[in-house]
């Protein structure tokens, strides 16, 4: 079986400068694949390339087995990439049911989107707690939340997630990373890209390590953590 998403031999930037140089990732169905790297490494923009935010200049993307390389975000999203963003991931003047709304605009008819929103407070009773509150009122860790919820509106079959524990103190961390365990138990694809080496290793199976743009170091997660030479060197710990 093909992994369901490959980044293949991506290079990608802004403008006429490229970031990421020659990266290539994949992510199977039923695993959680982590980015880690510095500030700066491009992890960022190897996901937003991927969905048209960044520029790709070069290299290929399979989702399904099909090249889907330039294919509009809309389409992608449609197709089931789901993507929450590092930073704006929620509408902060909508309610919780809102901004789940506003995930579901592909989906046909109120029904549809009202059983979409009962799945989601099933996997989030969190969100269902609060679900008049507005976005904005939110902790950080039940934002992350919203944000991850609204990208599962469409159903996604990968789930793209930059930064998710990002300034988050370790309890609601802990709560995201059980959250995302079970999508992947439910055959969810995940890949995460993380400032949060260790948590992320921790939950992942395999993990790419960019370092100014290219991949440093690739591997199962467990023995990329234990690498003392890289830990130093690359992941800062
Ligand atoms: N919109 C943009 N236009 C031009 N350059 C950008 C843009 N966004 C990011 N960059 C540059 O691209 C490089 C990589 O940024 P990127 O956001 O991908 O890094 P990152 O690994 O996600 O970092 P962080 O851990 O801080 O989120 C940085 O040098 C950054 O300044
Ligand atoms: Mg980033």
């Amino acid at each position: 079986m093909p992994s369901i998403l490959i980044m293949k031999n991506i290079i990608a930037g802004y403008g006429d400068v490229a970031i990421v140089r020659n990266v290539s990732i994949a992510v199977d169905k039923g695993e959680i694949v982590a980015i880690v790297g510095p500030n700066g490494s491009g992890k960022s923009t190897l996901l937003k390339c991927l969905l048209g935010f960044a520029r790709l200049f070069q290299g290929q993307v399979f989702y399904q087995g099909r090249d889907v390389t330039g294919m509009a975000s809309y389409r992608l999203i449609n197709q089931g990439i789901g993507y929450v963003p590092q930073i704006n991931n929620v509408f902060p003047n909508l309610t919780i049911p809102e901004n789940l709304d506003m995930g579901a605009y592909h989906r046909k008819g109120r029904n549809s989107i009202k059983t979409g929103i009962k799945d989601i407070y099933e996997m989030f009773p969190e969100l269902e707690e609060r679900k008049n509150s507005l976005a904005g009122n939110l902790s950080g860790g039940e934002r992350q939340m919203l944000a991850i919820a609204r990208a599962m509106m469409p159903q996604p079959q990968v789930l793209l997630l930059d930064e998710p524990l990002a300034s988050l103190s370790p309890k609601p961390s802990s709560v995201i990373l059980s959250k995302l365990t079970k999508i992947k138990e439910a055959g969810m694809a995940i890949i995460i890209v993380e400032q949060n080496v260790k948590k992320a290793l921790s939950i992942s199976k395999r993990g790419y390590v960019l370092v100014e743009g290219t991949c440093a170091m690739e591997g199962d997660s467990e023995l990329l953590f234990s690498q003392e030479g890289s830990k130093q060197q690359y992941l800062g710990l």
